[in-house]
């Protein structure tokens, strides 16, 4: 199946692999007519900018996970844009990442983590989910796919539990396991509005957060995840835990 969802919404869209998308989208046979590409800093989101001022397609939006008024702000921006149609991805993408162990995380950086990681797309998925049932409801008989209604979490391998063998690194680990368990439930729940919900890493990749020493770029871990996403049909692609580049599932 060709992924070709009318519109997108990224999160964490500035930089990094939510930048990507944000190209690789716009690369698409058939690209969105809207991409919504959310950032807390519009007026600094440079690359985003040189993008935008190129393309009618993306929209430049404010949005802070932490931050509800943003998310209220941005939903009734894209919802003016969408006219009725919905909106067919939400792609909860910002996330941050500290290097904490045992001895030394402290219970802000836990919370923080948790705000951020977990907490921050359930409530951006909830706040978005009235236009993502439009969205489901323009083909009603249609499996559900990236394309027709879909929230993708982007999560990491280092958030399974059964394929943990090194520990460390708390106050991530444990917000993107929140993230999947958010991510198996939210897929139980919306199964019956025709909305997809599955988790995916991107791989270990060269941005701010994989550091330099990852292993790939964010062009070659977003033409796995791309291909991921086209794959990603009715029942068999929900509520999944997917490897990007890989295209295999996870043990979560
Ligand atoms: N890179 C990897 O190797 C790797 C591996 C596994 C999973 N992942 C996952 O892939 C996703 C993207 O990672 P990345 O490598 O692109 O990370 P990154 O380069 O560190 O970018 C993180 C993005 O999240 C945004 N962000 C952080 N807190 C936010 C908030 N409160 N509200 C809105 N945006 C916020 C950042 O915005 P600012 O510029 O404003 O800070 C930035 O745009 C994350 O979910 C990450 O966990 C990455």
């Amino acid at each position: 199946m060709a992924l070709c969802p009318k519109s997108v919404l990224i999160t964490g869209a500035n930089r990094g692999i939510g930048l990507e998308f944000v190209k690789q989208f716009l690369k698409l046979d058939v690209p969105p007519k809207f991409i919504f590409a959310c950032c807390r800093q519009p007026d600094s989101a440079e690359d985003l900018k040189s993008i935008a001022s190129g393309s009618s397609v993306v929209h430049i939006v404010k949005l802070d996970v932490q931050d509800q008024s943003t998310i209220d702000t941005a939903k009734t921006y894209v919802e003016s844009k969408l006219e009725g149609q919905g909106l067919n991805l939400l792609i909860n993408n910002a996330a941050v990442l500290h290097l904490k162990g045992f001895y030394d995380v402290t219970k802000q950086e836990m919370m923080d983590h948790f705000e951020t990681n977990a907490v921050g797309p359930l409530i951006v998925s909830q706040t978005f989910i009235s236009l993502l049932k439009q969205a489901a409801g323009v083909n009603p008989t249609a499996p559900m796919s990236c394309s027709r209604a879909a929230i993708i979490n982007m999560s990491t391998g280092v958030a399974s539990i059964s394929e943990n063998s090194s520990g460390g690194i708390y106050p991530y680990r444990a917000s993107k396991a929140a993230l999947n368990m958010l991510t198996s439930n939210m897929a139980i729940d919306l199964k019956g509005d025709g909305i997809l919900v599955t988790a995916v890493h991107p791989g270990w990749v060269k941005t701010n957060m994989g550091g330099p020493n990852a292993l790939i770029d964010t062009e070659t871990s977003l033409k796995g995840i791309m291909s991921v996403f086209a794959k990603l049909q009715g029942e068999e692609g929900t509520g999944k835990f997917y490897h990007g580049v890989k295209g295999e599932l996870i043990g979560w």
